[in-house]
């Protein structure tokens, strides 16, 4: 059999908008503002848009949400455009979710559907995948009970999903429930032993700079930006290393691992938080964060201000050490759009354009220094048969002295705080 993969899904991405209530929620955002980060949401999982569209809420219509005409227009273009699955970018309540693919002949989902996908690709943490399953089934949860209640539908026969006469949600609500009683178990689990994780990720033996951001400020872009100006390190260790992570070498000669993280999102629904910060975590490990701005984005500053908000209560929960800011150094991109680095206001920040490579030097060496700044002097000792230790000193520090003895040897090494603790654990 030929092993291709399916075909990626058309979507049309709809965006019901309600001037209104987006002024009374303090929303200064454009329609259109929202419609291409919905679009960049979706197409970041893979996503092919076909289709997109706004829809102005005259009036509330319970049943679709969207008024008839507008669901009846929409059936048409979607049709045309052979879309697979459409996209409401909006809180649909289960019952309109239904009647909506009912009416459209295709699978429909919602904001919180959409950000639960793309958490549930971007989690890499056990305790960030256990997280989003959670949120997920709780989600799924909400639907059944509310949208199949009312159908009742009786499942005979199959024994082992429940007794005889139980209906199909029942046993549907049952499962989900025993799901989530079981995952809830196993994240205290993870939650418990986290320091013993941590400590294995510190195995990684170089420096880990973690990009995060407002989701569309270019990190991925900045990602390939930087490892295409840099050198990749070759090293056996990070064959496996998961497509979000690279190592890279920097001017210097040091090691790093460049970390892609999943992009923060605006008016993210309450019961995702606790999953987004769980695919932040690996933040937590990191040595130097990169905070990705779109200094060109009208509403860059108050992106910046959510971004550290959230940090600090990561910070807050323990999830994060108090001193962040002080391992941040914040990147302000897209400086292309302001005519160039010379024209953005710098502060304590880099200008950079990831999209013409402008800046992007300074960049790395501000990285290099950065995790130089961090580093002290540590005497050592070493055995002198163990070559492998004392060959990854010379490759992370920088070795001052040495004394070979007839068993042991003594180095002094200048180290970051954290290479020192890794030493500890090679
Ligand atoms: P999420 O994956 O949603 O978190 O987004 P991201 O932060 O990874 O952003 P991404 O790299 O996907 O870039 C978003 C858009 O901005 C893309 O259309 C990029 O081409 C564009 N972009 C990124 N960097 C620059 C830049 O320096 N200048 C300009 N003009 N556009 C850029």
């Amino acid at each position: 059999m030929k092993d291709t993969a399916p075909p990626p899904s058309r979507a049309a991405i709809l965006l019901p908008w309600d001037k209104q209530a987006a002024f009374a929620a303090g929303q200064s955002r454009s329609a259109e503002a929202r419609l291409s980060e919905a679009v960049g949401l979706a197409a970041s999982i893979g996503l092919v848009i076909v289709h997109e569209r706004i829809f102005q809420l005259r009036s509330v219509t319970p049943a679709t949400l969207l008024g008839k005409g507008q669901v009846e227009a929409a059936a048409a273009a979607l049709r045309d455009a052979r879309v697979d699955v459409a996209v409401v970018d909006s809180t649909l309540s289960p019952v309109q979710q239904r009647n909506l693919e009912k009416a459209w002949g295709i699978k429909v989902i919602d904001r919180t559907g959409l950000i639960l996908d793309i958490f549930g690709e971007r989690a890499r943490t056990r305790e960030g995948a256990l997280q989003v399953e959670l949120a997920h089934l709780e989600y799924q949860r909400s639907r059944l009970v509310r949208s199949w209640t009312h159908l009742e539908r009786q499942r005979g026969g199959f024994g082992f999903l429940g007794g005889p006469g139980e209906t199909q949600i029942e046993a549907d609500r049952r499962l989900i429930g025993e799901r989530i009683v079981k995952l809830k178990a196993e994240l205290e689990d993870v939650r418990r032993t986290r320091g013993l994780h941590r400590g294995a990720r510190k195995k990684v033996p170089y420096p880990i700079v973690a990009l995060v951001g407002y989701t569309n400020a270019g990190k991925s872009t900045l990602f390939n930006a930087l490892t295409g100006a840099a050198v990749m390190a070759e090293d056996q260790l990070f064959a496996t290393l998961d497509p979000t992570m690279r190592a890279l070498t920097l001017p210097s000669g040091r090691n790093i691992i460049l970390s892609d993280t999943v992009g923060f999102i605006s008016e993210l629904p309450t019961e995702l938080v606790a999953a987004f910060r769980a695919t932040l975590e690996e933040v937590a490990e990191a040595d130097l964060l990169l905070h990705v701005r779109d200094v060109s984005h009208p509403d860059t500053e108050a992106q910046a201000k959510d971004v550290r908000g959230v940090l600090n209560r990561m910070a807050k929960d323990g999830a994060l050490d108090e001193d962040w800011p002080t391992r941040a150094l914040e990147v302000l991109n897209k400086a292309d759009m302001l005519g160039g680095v010379a024209h953005v206001v710098q502060g304590e920040g880099v200008a950079v354009s990831a999209l013409t490579g402008e800046g992007l030097p300074g960049l790395l060496a501000e990285i290099d220094s950065r995790l130089a700044a961090t580093q002290e002097v540590f005497e050592l000792e070493v055995p002198v048969a163990d070559g492998a230790r004392i060959a990854w000193l010379y490759r992370h520090g920088e070795v001052l002295s040495r004394e070979d003895g007839e068993t042991r040897m003594k180095l002094r090494v200048r180290l970051s705080a954290t290479d020192r603790a890794r030493f500890d654990t090679l």
